[in-house]
């Protein structure tokens, strides 16, 4: 009987009460949304693939309906599986279903005192960051920016003409490139560039680590958080890219300060914050991550749309065509296409709309937290219960939309949502052509920016353009085995070929470069 010091009664006790609490906790809450059985203590972990969960969800809809209530270890985790849920949850309700959910180490480790607008709380902190961005990306600041858009993307053909196979760096140099000169002011001319290698390494690192599985689950198990750092490599790795990212934004908003004092203004957005930090009421830290968290929602995201839009190219030479003729009837070869174009570019439209829908970046969806408990088509949903508007099931709902798995942008020229014959069709829906931008009020703000992008981009490519299979028949569509993992997904480098259309585009474009030369050295030295 002496063994049993009072000591280890009492740990004893705890570890009973722990387990105890773990079960009871991964039970599912009563008129929770159905799902798939849960285990004791884990729920539904065992259950999920370590990637591409979306798909996993997806799947659960023909056995559980289109909201699918999860138990992940004690955290209630409901998926929305159709866009009505999230017009009646998010877009609604977005009072309550607009929080975050705990992320220890994006949130604590790496980015604290929610300097990280996508995964700050809502609450007064993330209020006047959200003001600030919605400042900065109004309509008109965000149409202002079509100069450099427009520059950046002529390049950006250039660079395709004189070395075709470096497309994916091109495409990826340009997205970041044109935030660094809206957000810093600075250019970004070569992939290589400094600035866009320490941007894609830094954010490499940061969604490597949130990936589920790169670290033990300590949200769901907040005890983890207790492991000493030594026993620990996902908290040095977590210290690390702290100061990678501080180390780069910091910097970035220091050459922003030296090129004001120096009088080289470029009517960045670093430039306006600046001005207006004291009214903003924003630390140099806030700053500093504003900018560079612009930088890291804006980069990928808008790349990754429009290489998808490459590779579907590759297997529909007719959309390639439709396209180029749509083109042709208002530019010609004398002048590749350019902002003024793109809103009488329809067709080119659809097939933007298309490209979101067929292959949305985020297709999981960034996660929403409900901040009061809620009742919604006969469930419970309790306060904490964490949401994600599974774009990827919008998008492929087969009562909405014809073969939703094929690429055809013709369906958004019949419908403006893309559905099906007498599907809803009326604005007074409020429905949302894609949900690839989320909803609610953690919307993204960046949407039109990125539009303006992707407009401009395919619309100057298909003008120069032939794309072409490469070798081997062309890349693989298929989001399973084609595209990368992660949160937000991009097609794996695929075989293209860009043959230019004629001499007269080729020289057309090169020119068109020359003239965006003056323009350039604004963001330069
Ligand atoms: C094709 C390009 C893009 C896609 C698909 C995309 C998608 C998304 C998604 C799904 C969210 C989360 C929405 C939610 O929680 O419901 C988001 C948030 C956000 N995006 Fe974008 N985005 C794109 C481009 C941009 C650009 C160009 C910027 C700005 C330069 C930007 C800035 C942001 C910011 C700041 C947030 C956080 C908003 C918040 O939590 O309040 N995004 N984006």
């Amino acid at each position: 009987m002496d063994h049993f010091s009072p000591v280890w009664s009492v740990v004893a006790f705890l570890f009973i009460v722990l387990v105890a609490q773990s079960v009871i906790a991964s039970r599912r809450p009563q008129n929770f949304p159905p799902g798939p059985p849960v285990l004791a203590v884990v729920g539904n972990l065992h259950q999920l693939p370590r990637r591409k969960t979306f798909l996993k969800h997806h799947e659960w809809t023909k056995k559980y309906g289109s909201m699918i209530g999860l138990k992940l270890g004690p955290a209630n985790v409901v998926i929305l599986n159709s866009y009505k849920h999230v017009k009646e949850l998010f877009d609604k309700k977005g009072s309550i279903y607009s929080s975050r959910p705990d992320n220890y180490i994006g949130g604590d480790l790496i980015c604290p005192n929610d300097v990280h607008i996508l995964l700050a709380q809502h609450g007064p902190g993330w209020r006047v960051l959200r003001k600030a961005v919605q400042a900065l990306l109004n309509v008109s600041a965000v149409d202002a920016l079509f100069p450099i858009q427009n520059a950046e993307a002529t390049q950006t053909l250039c660079q395709l003409l004189d070395d075709p196979d470096g497309y994916y760096d091109h495409i990826r140099r340009y997205s970041t490139a044109v935030i660094l000169a809206s957000v810093f002011g600075q250019r970004g001319a070569e992939f290589d560039s400094p600035k866009v290698q320490a941007l894609y390494h830094a954010q490499d690192r940061f969604t490597a680590i949130l990936e589920p599985g790169a670290a033990p689950p300590v949200d769901a198990f907040p005890f983890l958080k207790l492991i000493p750092e030594f026993l620990a490599p996902w908290k040095k790795e977590a210290r690390e890219i702290r100061q990678e990212q501080r180390a780069l934004y910091f910097e970035l908003m220091r050459e922003t300060k030296e090129r004001i004092n120096d009088q080289k203004i470029t009517g960045c957005f670093m430039e306006r914050l600046l001005r207006d930090q004291e009214r903003l009421g924003l630390d140099d830290e806030h700053m500093a991550y504003l900018g560079g968290i612009l930088m890291e929602a804006g980069s990928d995201t808008t790349a990754s749309t429009l290489l998808s839009f490459i590779l579907a190219l590759t297997k529909h030479p007719e959309v390639l065509e439709k396209a180029q003729s749509e083109v042709d009837s208002i530019c010609g070869s004398d002048r590749s296409p350019t902002y003024a174009d793109i809103e009488n570019l329809k067709y080119l439209k659809c097939c933007m709309d298309e490209t979101l829908r067929w292959r949305p970046v985020a297709p999981g969806g960034i996660p929403h937290t409900l901040t009061e408990d809620d009742h919604y088509a006969g469930y419970f949903l309790p306060k904490g219960t964490i949401l994600f508007a599974n774009a990827w099931a919008i998008h492929n709902d087969e009562n909405e939309y014809e073969s939703p798995e094929k690429f055809i942008p013709e369906r958004f020229c019949d419908n403006k949502f893309g559905c099906r014959p007498g599907k809803v069709d009326t604005l007074e829906d409020h429905r949302r052509i894609t949900y690839g931008f989320g909803a609610g009020r953690r919307v993204c703000p960046g949407q039109r920016l990125a539009e303006n992008s992707l407009m401009l981009n395919m619309a100057k490519l298909v003008w120069l353009f032939n794309i072409l299979p490469g070798s081997g028949g062309g890349g693989d569509l298929s989001v399973e085995t084609g595209y990368t993992d992660g949160f937000l997904i991009a097609p794996k480098k695929f075989p293209v070929q860009f043959i230019p259309r004629s001499d007269a585009h080729v020289e057309t474009i090169r020119e068109e470069l020359q003239q965006c030369q003056a323009l350039f050295s604004r963001y330069e030295g």
